[in-house]
C-alpha cells in the first residue's frame, strides 16, 4: 500500500495531555483549544466527563467545552465511560464521545474499576443513546502494545476488544500504546492484526513517547492505509493509571514529519508551536515537543 497524502490529527492535548499535568485554569484550557483550532486543527478531544474523584484535573470539563467559541468544521470530543459521562457531555453539547476499553484485564480494573466484559456491558446502552442524540462515538483500546500491569499482551486480544467496539457501533477504534512500550516492528503487525478485523481506514493509532519510539512507530504503519493520528500538543501528559507514562506524540513533531513528506495535515505548523508554547508557559513547562523547540 502506498503512503497516504493526507492524515488526520486527532488532538488529545487538552485531555490526554491535561489529564496528567498540574491543575491549570479553566480560562487556559479553553485558550488552548481555541488555539489549536486556530492552527488548522479539525478534531479536539477538549473534556473528559469521568470521576472527578479519579482525574481531579478533568473537573472543569463542562465549563471548558461550554466557554470555547466554536469554529465551524471543529469537533470537539469527550471521554465518557457510562452513561453518567454521556449525560453530561450531551449537556455540554460535546461534538462525539469515546468510550475507552482495554486490551489488558489488569489496566481495565486499575483505569476504569471493571474488567474488559463489564465495561463492554456498560458501554452497550451508551453507544445506543448517543445514537439516538446522532452523537458519534470513538472507541479507544489501552494496552495494545503492553500493559504496566499484565505486560506482553496478544495482538489477538486487542484484535478482538477492537472488533468488538467497531461493531457496537464505534465510528472509529483508537489503538493506544499507553505506555510507549512498542517498537516499529511490533507496531506494524499488530495493525495488521487489528486490520484484519477492522477496516484499516477506521483506525486510528493513539501512541504515547514514553520509550521515544512513536514517531518510528507510526512511520511502520502509515502504509497500513491509517488515516487518523492521535497527538497531544506540547507532547503534554502521560496517564495517571500507568506509573510513569509520558505524553502522546507531540502534535508538532508528527506534523513536521508528515509534512517533510509531503503529507498534508491542513495544520499550519507556526500556529501550533504558539499554541503549544502558550500552554507550556501556563503549566510552567518545557515544551515536550523537539520541533517546537528548534523552531522556537
Ligand atoms: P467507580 O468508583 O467504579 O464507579 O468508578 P461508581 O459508579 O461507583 O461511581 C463512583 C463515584 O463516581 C460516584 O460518586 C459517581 O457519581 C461518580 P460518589 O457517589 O462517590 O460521590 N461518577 C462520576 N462522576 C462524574 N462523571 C462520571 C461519573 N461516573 C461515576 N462519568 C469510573 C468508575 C469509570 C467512573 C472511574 O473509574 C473513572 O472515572 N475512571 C476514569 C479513569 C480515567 O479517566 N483514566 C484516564 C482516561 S483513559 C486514558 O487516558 C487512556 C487513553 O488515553 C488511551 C490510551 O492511552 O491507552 C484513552
Ligand atoms: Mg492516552
Amino acid at each position: 500500500m502506498a503512503l497516504p497524502s493526507h492524515i488526520s490529527l486527532f488532538e488529545v492535548g487538552p485531555r490526554d495531555g491535561l489529564q496528567n499535568e498540574k491543575q491549570v485554569s479553566t480560562a487556559d484550557k479553553i485558550l488552548l483549544v481555541e488555539n489549536l483550532a486556530a492552527a488548522g486543527v479539525k478534531r479536539i478531544e477538549a473534556a473528559s466527563f469521568v470521576s472527578p474523584k479519579w482525574v481531579p484535573q478533568m473537573a472543569d470539563s463542562g465549563e471548558v467545552l461550554k466557554g470555547i467559541s466554536r469554529v465551524a468544521g471543529v469537533r470537539y470530543s469527550a471521554l465518557t465511560p457510562n452513561l453518567k459521562g454521556l449525560e453530561l457531555a450531551l449537556d455540554a453539547n460535546a461534538s462525539e464521545v469515546a468510550v475507552f476499553a482495554a486490551a489488558s484485564e489488569g489496566f481495565s480494573q486499575k483505569n476504569i474499576n471493571c474488567s474488559i466484559e463489564e465495561s463492554i456491558e456498560r458501554f452497550i446502552p451508551l453507544i445506543e443513546k448517543a445514537k439516538e442524540h446522532n452523537l458519534p462515538v470513538r472507541g479507544y483500546v489501552s494496552c495494545v502494545l503492553g500493559c504496566p500491569y499484565d505486560g506482553e499482551i496478544a495482538v489477538s486480544e486487542v484484535a478482538r476488544v477492537s472488533e468488538i467496539l467497531y461493531k457496537l457501533g464505534c465510528y472509529e477504534i483508537s489503538l493506544g500504546d499507553t505506555i510507549g512500550v512498542g517498537t516499529p516492528v511490533k507496531a506494524r503487525k499488530m495493525v495488521e492484526a487489528v486490520a484484519a478485523k477492522v477496516p484499516a481506514d477506521k483506525l486510528a493509532l493513539h501512541f504515547h513517547d514514553t520509550y521515544g519510539q512513536a514517531l518510528a512507530n507510526i512511520l511502520a504503519c502509515l502504509e497500513s492505509g491509517i488515516r487518523t493520528l492521535d497527538t497531544s500538543v506540547a507532547g503534554l501528559g502521560g496517564c495517571p493509571y500507568a506509573k510513569g507514562a509520558s505524553g502522546n506524540l507531540a502534535s508538532e513533531d508528527l506534523v513536521y514529519m508528515l509534512h517533510g513528506m509531503g503529507i498534508d495535515t491542513g495544520i499550519d505548523l507556526g500556529k501550533l508551536i504558539e499554541a503549544g508554547n502558550r500552554i507550556s508557559a501556563a503549566l510552567g513547562r518545557q515544551n515536550g515537543s523537539k520541533v517546537a523547540r528548534a523552531l522556537s
